[in-house]
């Protein structure tokens, strides 16, 4: 239906709206060239449709084709990789309907490859050994350092010699605690290279956290490094690694190898508490191994990595990327979303310890031969022009973030921003959470000088690559909106009976057929994984978005409809933060729910019940607080606990979050009906308790 709206033109007939077009300059040298010309003729919208779609061509031809024949087009892509073997007869094969079986997604199945040697060894062989891959800036101003791609090459290859002699083989499974040092990216490609399938754990997660991931996945080694500085702070990764493995052994799952890199800038290492003949240092093993290591070749469908995510129920989900689709999908979706050329250099601000990182800080890029800028720091530290700094350092043409840091950056002000050249930059991107028109317009005037088209691109953990971006020049943007799907994506939006509904609409955002990025499975849970995606909207995999789609066929992406709330563009369930609170001795019952919050999108409110006869104390909101980032991590600590004599529950006992959320959020004029309730008053108790 989006199609309809594009080749009709409608797009650009829109008078009333907001449409912010791509400079004629930007369009010109576009990969996927756009109705700009157009545009300069002043009556452009008056002209017949059939015109307009003459010059949606590109776009609407690869789109068309990877609708109706996606073996063909993705085959086409897929063989400009590196492939020891080619897949078999079916280049796809998918069941997404769990009336018709289990669910089963493959694609380029039988066909052999690596995607570090795609990543690494193809480009160099195509010339690109001397170009920088990695520029990394340290969280100091003033420190850092780079590597080309045949260095970055010999590192990845001491490492894998490295993880080879320990015993770490094809499939076995490693997690990476590391901060953005050289070292996580190198990690990652070390494990891909010899088969082994990491796990990164972001390294703002708590010990308990890490410990939970530790013992659902046993990993044949933990990498990790002493400490990190971020701003003005050390933090302790090490012990924070020690205890984490002092928890998982108490699961049965102990780990022999505890790979530690000195870093020097945060920690010496007669300062690091050490267990001998479990932790080793980095530098005293990986040097010594050779600079040259033969790849392991794998199928497509073998695993390449396994990335916690948070879910509405329960505990962390595995999501489970496999290797050959997930390397088509990465490195094509990065290359047209953010019109990719050669001489870019390119700034995604994301850590490799959520996908964002997997996907663009690493492989994305790297398998298309970019010069990628990796920060390890904060980025108001030391001051708040700190960003634009490095993008004029490194003369950075694409910059990648979240709408928290734009907001955050906005509010301090735009001379923090103008001190600066920024010249470099020609494309901006933004993700993790709706981007509000506000944040997109300064984003866009104040940052990009009215220059830079942005890709608001939405995908999620699970799609592992984008899935409804701007291709920048391609068409107009409306500020707040992800616009049209992705080649190969089928968006749909159904109302709560799982009717596809057409047109100008709102609803939930299912998928309808696989493309090659997706998820395969949750580790050791793929009951789990059809439960959560393909049994809501049966047909669909269904994303737990809310999405709109305007009359011009633009997607507006409205939030999570599940129990998940969205923090600085972090997933964290509600019921992982209601589970660390009733953790707590002090506390009988919480519920936890998502509120507007200026800067971060969402903020946690917590609403917590004492046990009898414990009183609301300060000490102890500060001891609930600390119970929280002990046991998942700071980012997850409540902006607010509401204290609770008792919780808005039904007669058969289900929580109204309905009623919290807009008690939270002070709508109380919206409380709706609440005779339902076993007790009734017991929302005057609350509200009465709000400010307390
Ligand atoms: C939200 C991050 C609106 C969405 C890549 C999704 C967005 C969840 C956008 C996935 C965007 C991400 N516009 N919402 N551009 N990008 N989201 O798994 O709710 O950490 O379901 O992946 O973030 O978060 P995840």
């Amino acid at each position: 239906s989006h199609l309809n709206a594009v080749i009709l033109g409608e797009a650009l007939a829109s008078e009333e709206d907001d449409l912010v077009f791509p400079s004629h300059d930007f369009s010109r040298q576009a990969l996927i060239p756009s109705p700009q010309k157009v545009s300069f003729f002043p009556f452009f919208f008056l002209l017949p449709p059939s015109i307009s779609l003459s010059l949606w061509n590109t776009y609407l031809e690869m789109y068309k084709r990877s609708i109706e024949d996606p073996a063909g087009f993705w085959s086409d892509i897929a063989s400009q990789f590196y492939w020891k073997q080619r897949w078999q007869d079916h280049v796809y094969s998918e069941n997404l309907d769990v009336r018709n079986g289990n669910v089963k997604i493959e694609w380029f199945k039988g066909g052999i490859t690596n995607i570090c040697y795609n990543c690494l060894d193809r480009n160099i062989e195509a010339g690109l050994a001397d170009k920088i891959a990695l520029y990394w800036e340290a969280n100091e101003p003033g420190i850092d350092a780079s590597l080309t791609y045949s260095q970055l090459l010999q590192r990845v290859c001491q490492l894998a010699n490295y993880l080879k002699a320990i015993g770490v083989k094809k499939g076995d499974a490693v997690i990476v605690y590391l901060p953005m040092l050289l070292e996580l990216p190198i990690t990652m490609l070390a494990c891909a290279r010899i088969g082994a399938v990491h796990s990164v754990v972001f390294a703002g997660f708590s010990s308990e956290s890490l410990a939970q991931r530790i013992v659902d996945c046993k990993p044949k080694a933990v990498i990790t490094c002493n400490a990190v500085k971020r701003g003005p702070k050390t933090i302790n990764l090490k012990d924070i690694v020690d205890a984490a493995l002092v928890e998982s052994a108490k699961d049965g799952v102990s780990v022999d190898v505890c790979l530690t890199y000195e870093n020097q800038l945060a920690m010496k290492r007669q300062d690091t508490k050490w267990q001998e003949g479990r932790d080793i240092w980095w530098e005293d093993v990986v040097p010594k191994y050779p600079t040259t290591c033969d790849v392991v070749w794998v199928d497509a469908e073998d695993p390449l990595f396994l990335l916690y995510t948070s879910g509405s129920t329960g505990k962390p989900k595995g999501v489970l990327h496999t290797t050959g689709g997930y390397m088509v999908y990465t490195a094509t979706t990065f290359k047209y979303a953010f019109d990719y050329k050669p001489n870019d250099v390119y700034w995604c601000t994301a850590d490799c310890g959520w996908i964002t990182g997997h996907s663009y800080v690493t492989y994305g890029p790297m398998l298309n031969g970019a010069k990628i800028v990796l920060f390890e720091g904060a980025p108001n530290y030391p001051h708040p022009g700190r960003c634009w700094d490095i993008v004029d350092k490194y003369k950075v043409t694409i910059f990648y973030t979240a709408p928290t840091l734009v907001r955050s950056l906005m509010r301090d002000g735009d001379e923090h921003v103008k001190r600066f050249s920024r010249k470099s930059l020609r494309v901006l991107g933004s993700v993790g959470e709706p981007i509000n028109p506000s944040a997109w317009r300064w984003f866009f005037n104040v940052v990009g000088d009215s220059r830079c088209p942005i890709s608001d691109t939405w995908w999620q953990t699970e799609t592992g690559g984008f899935m409804i971006t701007p291709l920048p020049g391609a068409w107009p943007q409306k500020p707040g909106s992800a616009t049209f799907p992705f080649f190969g994506v089928q968006p749909v939006i159904v109302d709560e009976k799982g009717v596809e509904i057409e047109g100008e609409c709102s609803g939930y955002l299912c998928v309808k057929s696989s493309w090659p990025g997706a998820f395969r499975t949750l580790y050791g849970d793929h009951e789990r994984y059809e439960t959560t995606y393909f049994k809501p909207f049966p047909g669909y995999y269904f994303t737990g978005d809310g999405c709109s789609r305007d009359k011009d066929g633009y997607h507006w992406l409205t939030g999570r409809v599940d129990d998940v709330i969205n923090v600085s563009g972090h997933r964290i369930g509600t019921a992982e933060v209601e589970s660390a609170l009733v953790s707590h001795p002090q506390c009988a019952e919480a519920a936890v729910v998502g509120v507007e919050h200026e800067i971060k999108g969402q903020g946690i409110y917590a609403f917590v019940t004492l046990v009898e006869g414990v009183s609301y104390s300060e000490e102890l909101r500060k001891s609930l607080i600390l119970t929280v980032r002990n046991q998942i991590g700071a980012f997850a600590a409540p902006d607010k606990i509401h204290w609770a004599p008792g919780l808005p529950k039904t007669r058969s006992g289900k929580i109204m979050r309905r009623i919290l959320r807009k008690i939270a959020s002070r709508q109380l004029d919206e409380l709706g009906d609440t005779s339902t309730l076993a007790e009734p008053g017991v929302v005057d108790q609350l509200i009465a308790l709000a400010d307390c």
